[in-house]
């Protein structure tokens, strides 16, 4: 439809098909078997009010969503055609590694595929609009959201989420297979206090512009349609009524053009702030704030028209928010084909086609990190003849993929028995259980309930001895239960449920070559796991392909190619913990019994494993870090802003192939505010054969260096600088040079 055509479109409509137009709905309320994400019970809508809305949410499948498309084009008086959004978050069928994983493989181009494999498969199944990908910082993993995000680095946070809105929505949304990405949650939803969901944010605007903003930023510029407003006060604003943050800095500044959608029911939450007193003022402020569709709360539909007639608001606003709804339509579409790409019999031949499962595979091999590998006991050697006990909750379950996917039948799921029954059929290995997940009845967040069993827990323990004494080795499958993770799960305790730890410790009693093999979707205490076991591989929930990807990593098909996109701390205590923050007066040298210096006196001051790291398979060592100007020659200056290089020689030095995350970190040693100890400023994987040595280079420009200085203007300072280039947050190979 031509921009005229829309305007025309919007001339014609009375104000109750505008303010419908603004309105998104729960899918539950056309089909009981919707996906609900949110409470549904509170929602009264009337049967006139629901004939008129503009989106549906949670709700897929081709034949489903064209016949509900009918039905409401039929209602809706101009037939303006529903726009059908969905949390696509890491995979739709095909399930690919977490969010998290994702940030591990330190791979924006493997995230851009993910995401366009998913767009199409969703797309497909009738759906438009997917809520990803989710940009906020994360920094404690208390917070059971940690999960959805790509880590704690806001320069990695917006590689990946500018890779995937790329994926999702190629040259044009409108494009078979493509889906317009929602970015969320703005701003500043993962600066909870105390890693409690829905909590509070209390951030500086310096931390917020420099730390949390950028990765929205990166989103938005690769095109993403839609921003999603956070739960969360900023600063004691919620946001969905956050006029400064909406208008001036998501609009004005980041020139953001495209539809605004607040969270689910969040609107309407602002009356539980303490913000609003009542729907009508919530409808004001967020309409005012400029959120141009509502998510399951009812403030527009039961306050735009009084709001209108005591003159609080305009029917320009509200005209402008419709617009911005029926261009997104528009560019989807849907004007011309309300459908797009449904179409169930696409939606089957893509669902779980070999491209995408091996996609999946490759993804979930590339996001393992493995932290330790005591005397190189991974990988196992095909034909060695040596046993394996394979052992633990997550041995032959499927649940394997996160608490955001969705996939119709668990069936479609490589469990790790059948990755190595398949992938290793010529070895010796015994399967067991050991254990069930937790030590007690639990309920779980999605409702579903594990009732312990404490005679079947004996017998599971006695059998998992058994078969571990006469083994070679074990692999332990162990971890954190998939609905311990994402929306509304967040913890005090990040650790490895009770009943599976004492698995891991009466097994080393009998057998200590243990290979453990963790799932989580959050940094952990791994310190007891790392004493008890040879080595230790983190893989996050890795989706469909989870056995094929376990079984060819542990037997070395595969490399595991993850990097750590969060500290992993010492003690959940340490929270918030990452890498990038900010020298002290009183520094800490990373030991105990210090007096008077900055940290904890029952704790060192650093972290179990930090930011950035992961071991291969073979070994690497770096050069001195090397700098030269634009002409090659060396040099220990920036002057008038020219770009100037920084390399190393990476060397493989063990005697197998295998590829190193390089990661260039800058600091500046002095400014007009404290700057972060170092920060990530660019990475690069390398593949070499043994024995093999590159030279790897990154450009540094002036644009790297710059922050906001004590004016808040966003600017590099003169002085010294350091180019730090290692295989992860806390390496000590620099070189210093001066901005000049
Ligand atoms: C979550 C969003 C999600 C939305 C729709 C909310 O509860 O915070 O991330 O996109 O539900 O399902």
């Amino acid at each position: 439809m031509k921009d005229e055509q829309l305007r025309e479109l919007l001339a014609d409509l009375t104000l109750d098909e505008k303010i419908g137009q603004l309105l998104q709905v729960a899918g539950g309320l056309y089909d009981t078997d919707a996906l609900v994400t949110g409470m549904l019970d509170y929602f009264k809508i009337t049967d006139e009010e629901l004939a008129l809305t503009g989106s549906v949410l949670s709700i897929s499948g081709a034949e489903k969503l064209k016949k509900i498309q009918d039905e409401c084009m039929a209602k809706q008086p101009h037939h303006i055609p529903q726009i059908f959004m969905l949390d696509i978050i890491n995979g739709f069928e095909t399930i690919y590694p977490v969010p998290l994983g994702q940030g591990a493989t330190f791979h924006p181009e493997s995230a851009e595929k993910l995401a366009e494999m998913a767009a199409k498969e969703g797309a497909a199944a009738g759906v438009h609009v997917t809520f990803s990908p989710m940009a906020d910082l994360v920094r404690d993993a208390r917070w059971g959201r940690v999960m959805e995000s790509t880590g704690e680095d806001s320069y990695l946070n917006g590689l990946m989420s500018a890779a995937m809105v790329r994926g999702y929505q190629g040259e044009n949304v409108a494009d078979k297979g493509r889906l317009a990405a929602c970015v969320k949650h703005f701003a500043a939803y993962g600066g909870a206090e105390g890693g409690r969901d829905y909590d509070t944010v209390e951030l500086s605007e310096r931390t917020l512009r420099e730390e949390y903003l950028p990765a929205y930023k990166e989103a938005i510029n690769a095109g993403a349609k839609l921003v999603m407003t956070s739960f969360n006060t900023l600063n004691h604003v919620p946001s969905s009524g956050n006029r400064w943050l909406m208008k001036q800095v998501l609009r004005e500044e980041m020139g953001f053009d495209g539809m605004l959608i607040s969270d689910y029911g969040a609107v309407g939450e602002m009356i539980n702030h303490g913000f609003a007193k009542d729907e009508v003022q919530a409808g004001e402020l967020a309409l005012k704030a400029g959120v141009d569709m509502e998510m399951m709360s009812l403030c527009y539909a039961h306050g735009l028209k009084q709001l209108l007639e005591q003159g609080k608001i305009t029917e320009e606003m509200i005209d402008e928010s419709v617009y911005r709804v029926l261009v997104l339509k528009n560019e989807l579409g849907l004007f011309e084909n309300p459908y797009k790409d449904a179409d169930a019999a696409e939606e089957r031949a893509l669902c779980l086609c070999d491209e995408h499962r091996q996609l999946a595979m490759e993804a979930a091999a590339e996001s393992f990190v493995l932290l330790e590998n005591k005397e190189q006991i991974l990988p196992f050697t095909v034909g060695d003849g040596k046993k394996t006990a394979l052992i633990g909750p997550f041995m032959e379950s499927p649940k394997v993929y996160g608490s955001w996917s969705f996939p119709h039948d668990d069936d479609s799921i490589v469990t790790i028995r059948q990755g190595v029954e398949k992938n290793q059929s010529g070895e010796p290995v015994s399967y067991h259980r050991g254990s069930q997940f937790f030590s007690a009845d639990k309920k779980l967040k999605n409702g579903e309930y594990l009732s312990y069993d404490a005679l079947l827990a004996e017998e599971l323990l006695a059998d998992a001895l058994a078969a571990a004494k006469e083994a070679d080795r074990v692999v332990l499958c162990i971890g954190e239960h998939p609905q311990q993770t994402g929306e509304a799960a967040s913890q005090t305790v990040l650790q490895v449920p009770e009943e599976q730890m004492k698995l891991l410790r009466k097994v080393q009693e009998v057998n200590d070559n243990i290979v453990t093999v963790v799932f989580t979707g959050r940094p952990l205490e791994l310190k007891e796991i790392k004493e008890l076991s040879k080595a230790v591989m983190v893989v996050w929930f890795p989706g469909t392909e989870c056995g094929n990807a376990v079984s060819k990593v542990l037997w070395g098909a595969k490399e595991p190619g993850g990097r750590l996109p969060m500290s992993f701390p010492y003690s959940a205590a340490q929270m918030p913990c990452y890498y990038n923050r900010f020298r002290s007066g009183r520094p800490n040298n990373g030991t105990l019994n210090q007096a008077y210096v900055m940290g904890y006196i029952d704790q060192i001051d650093r972290m179990l494993y930090p930011f950035g790291y992961g071991k291969t398979y073979t070994e690497f060592s770096y050069s001195p870090v090397r700098i030269t100007d634009s002409n090659g020659v060396e040099t220990k200056e920036m002057r008038d802003k020219q770009v100037i290089k920084a390399s190393v020689t990476l060397t493989n030095t063990g005697n197998r192939v295998g590829t190193e995350t390089v990661q260039m970190y800058l600091a500046d040693l002095f400014g007009s505010v404290v700057r972060p100890v170092k920060q990530l400023r660019g990475f690069r994987k390398v593949a070499l054969q043994p024995g093999k040595s590159a030279e790897v280079t990154f450009e540094i420009t002036e644009e790297m260096l710059r922050f906001y200085n004590i004016d808040m203007d966003f600017v590099s300072e003169p002085g010294d600088c350091r180019v730090y280039i290692g295989s992860d947050s806390m390496t000590d190979n620099f070189a210093e040079f001066e901005l000049i």
